[in-house]
């Protein structure tokens, strides 16, 4: 390790002439620069360590990383200075993202408001809802038709024409800045587009662009490495590679056939993508999104999902971008077994990371009405390392995996297969008394493995409430989906709505009719946000406004209280199998956090309460009303919120 100091520092003494030759524009007796310079010297070390795991035995790693160190100065010169007056500001206050102000949206372009001007007149709609963290899911060109909702990028510079172009992307993120918006958008570099420039050139013969992918004359290696490949989308494309005739050979498509993915063990790749990220940064871009992070390294032999030189590789680009840009933060998207998902997260990594256990872990809970498994997972895994954050969600653009530890499960009983078997059942309706409309995603016929789409709110069963016209079952619906929502407000970590489900959208069943998306049916839950519907929100008999008004009065709550951005998590045991509770403290202050996850009334004792801190009585939050201890009730799917008081 200090040999690797040493030999880094010395690398870098001979770099410097270099940069001077290269970029002679620069005073370097700016304090601009000198603040530069010392990320530089305070991180070349660590980025030095882990291109020499990953790239040290080419011939030419030096040259690479001379190279790499010219698009980090250059990247970095490029940056605005408003955006270098954030880094400092941010440099200044790490932990603005764990505030509980902080509140997450997710949307597409073109379904929520056409394009990016018209994005920018929904700010009023953000402000309302109390949004400061906006997704925009994929914007950047790609190919028409068939796209994968814009996960297979054509160019990394250019926004898809027709959403706008480069500058509205840029004055977007800077109105969304000065109100107080972050901006997060997608680093989709596990693959481009097919339609990318270097694939079209590896497609005419440029034998160096070629090699930015993975090609193969003929099937005995792609044959081999198949042996131990998961399928990620079986029903529409078996296999992980595609034969190219243009180039007569074979291509690895992890996801579709016209998403090739890039290969990373080629150094000019990583300082290719390492150029395309710190663009991304440099529009604006406070969060990145790492799309599909488990799949980024290959190696024979193995599943090719979570190899270590994965995490080398992200902590690699988190070194760049702590030099250049270093507002930006990473936000991981491993969907994966928990034990994998925490491993893309730490300060040098991931600091963000979408949280799929606690997801797939509500929606099994109100299956199966237990909350055993979620406590489990609670009280086991839901605390970070210092500096990082779970991104919690119900619902997102992807569909439902049962991520859940076989393990934990089995410790309670729940024999793995066939209760995955029982959730796919449950939420495809096919199961008797299930509440819920979803669709199967990627049966795979072979495994029995499937996942589920569908709206949270169809999911949560307002659906088919709605068609049977029982105001009971409507009423339960929308408890559902304020349940699951108040335990990703009151967990910790920032909260992430996909937008449509504050209003309770349903699931749109069009998409079979587009070519397009019919086998995807993700499309389902993807619908265009209904802005006639969401005018209904401020009226609280409505169920639009139900929802909406449920969900800004919980956020109310938390962002009057510190314990719910800084206090301490504790998973209590409530003595019932219906009941999660949870406390959040901070200093002497102490919140009880209990969930109903069963459509009966269910009881705490008054003695539950004492055990738990609250023997001088209680302000139940969610009414602001003063008690002295005594038992409670809670309604079916309530979620209720009780703070101590103290002995005077
Ligand atoms: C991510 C996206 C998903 C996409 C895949 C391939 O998992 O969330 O929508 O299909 O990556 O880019
Ligand atoms: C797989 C991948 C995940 C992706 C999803 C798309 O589950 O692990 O990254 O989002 O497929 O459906």
């Amino acid at each position: 390790m200090t040999d690797h100091i040493n030999q880094a520092q010395l690398t870098l003494s001979r770099l410097y002439p270099r940069i001077q030759t290269e970029f002679p524009q620069i005073d370097m007796t700016s304090a601009e620069w000198n603040i530069f310079m010392q990320r530089l010297e305070e991180t070349f070390p660590r980025l030095f360590e882990l291109l020499l795991h990953l790239y040290g035995s080419s011939y030419d790693f030096f040259y690479h990383l001379e190279q790499l160190l010219f698009v980090i100065v250059r990247m970095w010169l490029e940056r605005d200075a408003d955006l270098k007056a954030l880094d400092q500001q941010r440099a200044a206050d790490p932990a603005w993202f764990k505030s509980n102000q902080m509140l997450g949206g997710v949307c597409y372009v073109d379904l929520f408001a056409k394009n990016l001007n018209g994005i920018e007149k929904k700010i009023p709609y953000f402000k309302e809802l109390g949004l400061n963290y906006l997704h925009l899911m994929p914007l950047f060109k790609c190919p028409d038709g068939n796209n994968d909702g814009g996960y297979a990028v054509s160019s990394y510079r250019e926004v898809n024409p027709a959403l706008g172009n480069i500058n509205d992307l840029k004055q977007l993120a800077s109105r969304l800045r000065s109100e107080g918006i972050s901006l997060v958008l997608d680093f989709v570099f596990n693959h481009t587009s097919d339609e990318h420039e270097w694939a079209l050139k590896a497609k005419q013969g440029d034998l160096v662009c070629r090699d930015f992918y993975w090609t193969f004359p003929d099937r005995q290696l792609p044959d081999a490495y198949e042996r131990n490949l998961r399928e990620i989308f079986p029903q529409e494309r078996p296999g992980s590679f595609t034969f190219i005739p243009e180039m007569n050979r074979w291509v690895w498509t992890t996801f579709h056939s016209y998403q090739w993915d890039l290969n990373y063990a080629n150094p000019m790749v990583f300082n290719k993508m390492a150029e395309e990220l710190l663009f991304i940064a440099n529009l604006g871009v406070e969060v990145l999104r790492l799309d599909a992070v488990a799949f980024i390294w290959k190696q024979m032999g193995t599943s090719c999902e979570n190899l270590p030189e994965a995490h080398l590789l992200i902590q690699a680009f988190n070194a760049v971008t702590r030099i250049a840009a270093p507002a930006m933060l990473f936000k991981s998207e491993a969907i994966v077994h928990p034990d994998e998902v925490a491993k893309y997260i730490s300060r040098n990594e991931c600091q963000l990371s979408y949280n799929p256990l606690l997801m797939a872990l509500l929606w099994n809970t109100l299956a199966t009405r237990q909350v055993n498994l979620l406590k489990l997972a609670l009280q086991n895994r839901h605390k970070l390392p210092a500096g990082c954050a779970w991104v919690n969600y119900v619902r997102g653009h992807d569909d439902i995996g049962w991520t859940f530890s076989d393990n934990e499960a089995a410790q309670l009983g729940i024999n793995a297969y066939d209760h995955r078997r029982f959730l796919n059942d449950f939420y495809t309706g096919r199961f008797q008394g299930s509440f819920a409309r979803g669709l199967p995603f990627q049966e795979n016929p072979r495994t029995g493995d499937a996942r589920i789409s569908g709206t949270c709110a169809s999911l949560a069963g307002l659906e088919q409430a709605l068609d049977e016209k029982s105001e009971e079952e409507i009423n339960l619906a929308i408890h559902r989906i304020l349940l699951i929502h108040g335990i990703l407000l009151f967990v910790g970590g920032i909260p992430l709505i996909y937008l449509g489900d504050e209003i309770g959208t349903l699931n749109d069943y069009t998409y079979r009719d587009d070519p397009a998306k019919a086998k995807d049916s993700r499309w389902v839950h993807r619908p265009k946000f209904d802005w006639q519907k969401a005018r209904k929100r401020t009226d609280p008999t409505s169920v639009q406004g139900a929802i909406f008004t449920g969900l800004q009065k919980m956020l109310a709550i938390r962002s009057a209280h510190t314990a719910f951005s800084v206090g301490d998590l504790t998973i209590i045991s409530t003595d019932n199998d219906h009941i999660l509770g949870f406390i959040r403290s901070h200093g002497t202050k102490r919140i009880l956090v209990l969930a109903n996850f069963s459509e009966n009334e269910q009881i705490v004792s008054a003695n539950l309460l004492r055990l738990y801190g609250l023997s001088f009585g209680f302000v139940d939050l969610t009414t602001n009303t003063q008690h002295p201890l005594k038992a409670i009730t809670l309604k079916p799917y309530q979620i209720t919120l009780l703070q101590n008081l103290s002995p005077d």
